[in-house]
């Protein structure tokens, strides 16, 4: 088992070993980016995790992104990679990546505070990089010229996300169902460090404060955007507050759902559910605002950060037309978030559907 790991290692690396020793102290085999015509690029991604549901939705628009610019005389090969959640992995994908060649690296970081190794790889060999979704400190995208960041602003989720709760109580007083005057509500957050963990929460909850709702928060449960432990944390709630919790803020839809199927599973009846708020507007999020089961979410725009991606690969990769992007301190790019309800969730659906 571990001779069969090892040839399959050594195979792999058996080019950059053979470059590396004739270059001396070069740390990788700089590819074939500078001799690729420029009608012709490869986009290489590495992405944190493939369980990810918003990303995988996010990617397949990407892929459909850089087919379509395929028709305006640029050839597009991309290729995935998957870092399974190891910041090593993913840095030994970025070097396999620019080895083959890759004109221009779409990167989302496991680890948003340790990029590196992943810049210095690249600025090596000089093939640009393109960040997403997983936003590294600014001091890091600072290290080169040819570090860019495609996202949105969590801080806007946040306050979104609260302006849908505080409409919905306001205007439908059996959210308060036990008529004291509070909500009393629970939190299933994001992954630790992760910039759209903590600063959704915060902005959630001091938006519903500012627009007069009482609250009573009962708990907080750290779910890594994950549905499968958000129903594990949401079980362990309901066993501790019953039918006491009125509403659950999620960081994201797959969490938001695993609280739903928490309930689902439950010995509670429908009227003790509480109102679930995600955010992302993923397949099956805009399908639970549209079921009911969801009382809203804010959507994450998947469609326009992958089409921001693509055109901004296209464009670094092949030296032409970077002037006619527009970017927040000259290397950011962030899409609005929107609010999705059972009164305009039907749009979503399409929008759902990338190419349509
Ligand atoms: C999304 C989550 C996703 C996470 C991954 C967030 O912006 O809302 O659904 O799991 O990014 O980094
Ligand atoms: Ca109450």
């Amino acid at each position: 088992m571990i001779r069969k790991m090892k040839s399959k290692k050594l195979k792999r690396w058996g080019t950059i070993c053979v470059a590396a020793l004739t270059a001396g102290a070069l740390l990788c085999s700089c590819g074939s980016q500078q001799f690729v015509a420029k009608n012709k690029i490869h986009v290489g991604v590495t992405y944190y995790n493939q369980s990810d549901t918003f990303l995988n939705e996010l990617l397949e628009c990407f892929v459909e992104d850089l087919k379509d610019s395929g028709k305006d005389a640029v050839e597009t090969t991309v290729t995935i990679r998957d870092a399974a959640g190891s910041q090593r992995t993913q840095n030994d994908q970025v070097k396999e990546l620019i080895d083959a060649g890759c004109d221009v690296l779409c990167v989302n970081l496991v680890d948003r505070a340790d990029p590196s190794e992943i810049i210095d790889l690249a600025r090596e060999c000089d093939v640009p990089i393109v960040f997403f979704n997983r936003e590294p400190v600014a001091e890091d995208l600072l290290q080169w010229d040819k570090l860019y960041y495609v996202g949105a602003d969590a801080e806007q989720s946040g306050i979104l996300q609260g302006e849908l709760a505080s409409d919905l109580i306001k205007q439908d007083g059996s959210t308060d169902r036990n008529g004291d005057g509070k909500i009393q509500y629970v939190i299933l957050e994001g992954e630790a460090g992760h910039q759209d963990a903590i600063i959704r929460t915060e902005n959630a909850v001091e938006t519903m404060k500012n627009n007069g709702v009482e609250l009573e928060k009962l708990s907080y449960q750290i779910a890594n955007w994950n549905r499968a432990q958000a129903q594990n944390r949401m079980q362990q709630m309901i066993g501790q507050y019953g039918d006491g919790i009125e509403l659950v803020l999620a960081n994201n839809d797959d969490m938001a759902l695993g609280a739903v199927d928490a309930y689902e599973k439950s010995e509670l009846s429908e009227e003790d559910y509480p109102v679930f708020f995600g955010i992302d507007g993923t397949d099956v999020g805009v399908q639970a605002v549209a079921d009911g089961a969801f009382a809203g979410t804010v959507y994450n725009d998947k469609e326009g950060q992958a089409e921001a991606m693509a055109e901004l690969a296209v464009v670094l990769a092949t030296g032409d037309g970077l002037q006619n992007l527009e970017f927040e301190r000259g290397k950011y790019i962030y899409l609005p978030y929107e609010k999705i309800t059972r009164e305009n969730v039907s749009t979503f659906f399409k929008a759902a559907v990338p190419g349509e």
